[in-house]
């Protein structure tokens, strides 16, 4: 098949792109290079199935393509707050001209939607019956209405012009190339605990998070995508909790690190817990995360160990 990535060049879309490729696709990696790299594409390159298209989806494109994958949205709070109208562009903008596109071309879309779609969630665990809990006039609203606007979209397009649609619900997810300066606790922490420094946690760390590797998300998209008679909303992300403060403490452990761990205050709609409810992908995609936390971090922690060395971010 021929598959169109947005946002290919971003820490999910290139581990994407590796994957099809390596299942005989041809790639389309299409990106506007505000959070994406080259350099995570660079080994790419040569491959004679792929294709680098610099172009940004708020501006339409014509392209003949069987799938899409809509992955372009900055997903850090520092990179989406950074142009909040922008980032509302794009999830808006953006994914009305893909499914334009998939409307044109009859091709299948996936829209990478997002946890936080719930909000400060008041149900615990989250089940996608879940209508979520989102200040709409916040510092996070930009993005996290934008993704709900983005749901709306493809479920209109899907009713009223029977686009054939995917939509998933990506929790927080970690890995190789994932972005050094991203402000998210996987990359504080790691990259506090290579340089020794001070491993910053907010309020006692008794927020918890779970943690998806990379591998096991990107199992989850491709079988979402090719999985018949269900178009979604489905959570993937790992149902194991962590409270954060744990969390540093296994880093600190696990970099061999001289760091402390010190505490500052809660930054506003900082969720205090998050934890998806992955019953419905068991069900219908057969699908569970299989990496261990320990061996995802130990992968995590050598890539952002040969980047720093390297003087790379
Ligand atoms: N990483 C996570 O934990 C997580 C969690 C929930 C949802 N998601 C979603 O998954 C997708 C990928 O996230 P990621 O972690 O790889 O982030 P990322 O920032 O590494 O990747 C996003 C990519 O999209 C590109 N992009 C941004 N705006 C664009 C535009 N207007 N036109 C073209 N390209 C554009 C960026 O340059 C970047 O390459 C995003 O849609 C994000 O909202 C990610």
């Amino acid at each position: 098949m021929r598959i169109l990535v947005t946002g290919g060049a971003g820490f999910i879309g290139s581990h994407l792109c590796e994957r099809l490729l390596g299942e005989g696709h041809d790639v389309l990696c299409l990106d506007n290079f505000f959070t994406g790299a080259k350099r995570n594409i660079d080994h790419l390159l040569d491959h004679h199935g792929f294709e680098l298209i610099r172009h940004d989806i708020i501006e339409p494109i014509l392209l003949e393509v069987d799938r899409i994958y809509n992955l372009a949205c900055p997903a850090s709070p520092v990179h989406y707050q950074y142009n909040p109208v922008k980032t509302t562009k794009t999830s808006v903008m953006g994914t009305i001209n893909m499914l334009g596109l998939a409307k044109r071309v009859r091709a299948r879309i996936l829209q990478a939607s997002t946890s936080e779609v719930y909000g400060d969630p008041e149900v615990h665990p989250q089940t996608e019956a879940y209508w979520g809990n989102v200040n709409p006039i916040g510092l996070r609203s930009c993005y996290d209405e934008g993704k709900r606007v983005a749901e709306t979209l493809m479920m209109d397009y899907h009713r009223q012009n029977g686009v054939d649609i995917r939509i998933v619900r990506i929790f927080n997810t970690y890995g190789p190339r994932m972005a050094v300066n991203d402000g998210r606790v996987v990359s504080n922490f790691v990259v506090q605990a290579l340089r020794n420094d001070d491993l910053t946690v907010y309020g006692a760390g008794e927020q918890t998070r779970s943690f998806c590797f990379i591998d096991d998300l990107v199992e989850g998209l491709v079988r979402m995508m090719e999985c018949d008679g269900f178009i979604g909303p489905v959570n993937l992300g790992n149902p194991v909790e962590t409270p954060i403060i744990e969390f540093a403490r296994r880093i600190v452990e696990l970099t061999g690190s001289r760091s402390e761990i010190v505490y500052r205050p809660l930054p506003a709609d900082d969720p205090k817990q998050r934890q998806p409810d992955i019953s419905l992908a068991r069900q219908k995609l057969g699908w569970e995360p299989r990496v261990p936390l320990e061996e995802g971090l130990r992968r995590t922690i050598a890539d952002f160990a040969a980047r720093l060395s390297a003087g790379r971010s």
